[in-house]
């Protein structure tokens, strides 16, 4: 191209000493004109240009956006420039393409390159009849330009342009430690900062629900899992829709009636103390052991693990093991194999994810879990005095 561009320009250096410049410029000699007056003002314009683009690179500099994501949806809009063909283009879809990208345009450029033979008359008038066609265009090329911009005023559109900005101001954040040899695009997917909800919304949100990443309803919600607060509204009221109310094993309800309200606030604590790690808000140690006790006393006739088994035998003790409630550990093990004795047994209901995540993802997923003990857990007051009613 730069090459074709240099011969054009040589043709047309050729032509206008040959035949000098249209116009007052041009009359006389074209070469004693054009030196030095004509270069002196080329160089000046030229010189201008360029200082004006330097400065605007210095100012604004060339934007970088996050690599190319195929699997994106990135919101792809051509520059300013090219709004009016790109709108054009929404008119003519499918096989009639071409009007919008060959015709038309076509049409244009012919009719430019024709321009020295229609427009010949010295009448302003005639003249002006005959290039009037530009001028329609470019009105026509303004409208398209300008109803284009205002359809990316859209909600949607904005949203994903926000979407689209956060990612690449991540990208360039990321990029600042050094781009891993695995590429930039495998830099942004495996980002620290979103790729353990990304994770967690691909393989958990098709049945547990998490405000913000998914509404699903087909398991516990996990918000605040591991928190004193979950522990006391399963607790409270296991069956609730947002807890176990949408799964089908319920050997829970009731446990509340066995305990008074010191006592559901000593077991919440035990089972929060199972999973706390330093910086955490600390457990109260005497609340704890309160509630070790109710908890070996009572509830591991049913849960496995340590504990009195004078009410039931070993093999009839099938629910959860809780003593690890909560710790990576404990999420790692319900994620590797939620079908294991110590897990959910035979009444499991979710897959196991052993083969399905690489051990670094597990551990951004099991970080991600983590991370929710802060959040809110279900606000489950105290379960209705009729049984909720369960199909
Ligand atoms: C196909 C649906 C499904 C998927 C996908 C799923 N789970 Fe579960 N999950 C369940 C069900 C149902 C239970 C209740 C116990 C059972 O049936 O085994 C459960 C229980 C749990 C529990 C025990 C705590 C509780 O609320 O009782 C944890 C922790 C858990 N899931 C984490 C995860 C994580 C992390 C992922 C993603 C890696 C995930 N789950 C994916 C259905 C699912
Ligand atoms: C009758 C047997 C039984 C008793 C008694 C029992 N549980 Fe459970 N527990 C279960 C079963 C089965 C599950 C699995 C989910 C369900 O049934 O809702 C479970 C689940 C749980 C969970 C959720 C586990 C998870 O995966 O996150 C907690 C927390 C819990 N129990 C605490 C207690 C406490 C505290 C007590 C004592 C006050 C207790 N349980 C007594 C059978 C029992």
């Amino acid at each position: 191209m730069p090459l074709l561009l240099l011969l054009g320009v040589r043709a047309h250096i050729a032509m206008v000493r040959r035949h000098g410049l249209k116009g007052d410029a041009g009359r006389g000699d074209p070469q004693a004109r054009w030196w030095p007056g004509q270069a002196a003002r080329d160089a000046v314009a030229a010189l201008i240009s360029v200082a004006v683009v330097t400065w605007m690179a210095r100012r604004w500099g060339a934007p970088l956006d996050a690599p190319a994501d195929p699997a994106s949806h990135f919101p792809a809009v051509p520059t300013w420039f090219f709004s009016p063909l790109s709108q054009l283009l929404r008119y003519f879809p499918g096989p009639r393409q071409v009007i919008g990208t060959m015709i038309i345009p076509g049409a244009l450029t012919t009719f430019l390159a024709l321009l020295p033979w229609i427009d010949r008359s010295e009448s302003r008038w005639r003249r002006a009849l005959v290039l009037s066609p530009l001028l329609l265009a470019g009105l026509g090329a303004v409208a398209l330009g300008v109803q284009q911009r205002r359809g990316l005023a859209k909600p949607a559109f904005v949203r994903s342009l926000r979407e689209a900005q956060h990612t690449a101001w991540r990208a360039r954040r990321l990029a600042r430690a050094g781009i891993p040899p695995e590429g930039p695009l495998e830099m942004v997917r495996n980002d620290p900062a979103v790729r353990p909800g990304e994770l967690f919304a691909q393989h958990c949100g098709p049945c547990h629900a998490v405000r913000g990443l998914s509404q699903q309803r087909k398991a516990p919600r996990l918000d605040g899992f591991g928190s004193r607060e979950w522990a006391t509204a399963f607790v409270v009221w296991p069956d609730h829709p947002e807890l176990m109310g949408t799964t089908e094993i319920h050997d829970m309800s009731g446990q509340r009636r066995r305990l008074r309200d010191e006592g559901v606030r000593a077991v919440a604590e035990w089972l929060y103390s199972r999973g706390y790690e330093p910086g955490e808000s600390a457990p109260d140690a005497a609340l704890v052991a309160a509630g070790e006790t109710i908890y070996r006393r009572r509830c591991t006739t049913c849960h496995q693990g340590e504990g009195d088994t004078s009410e039931t035998e070993a093999a009839d003790r099938d629910a959860p093991n809780l003593d690890a409630w909560g710790s990576r550990a404990y999420l790692r093990a319900q994620m590797l194999n939620p079908g294991a004795r110590e897990n959910y047994g035979e009444r499991n209901h979710m897959p196991r994810f052993h083969d399905r995540m690489n051990e670094r993802d597990l551990t951004m997923v099991v970080d991600f879990m983590r991370s929710l003990r802060t959040r809110p857990a279900p606000a489950v007051m105290e379960q209705p005095a009729e049984p909720h009613a369960l199909t």
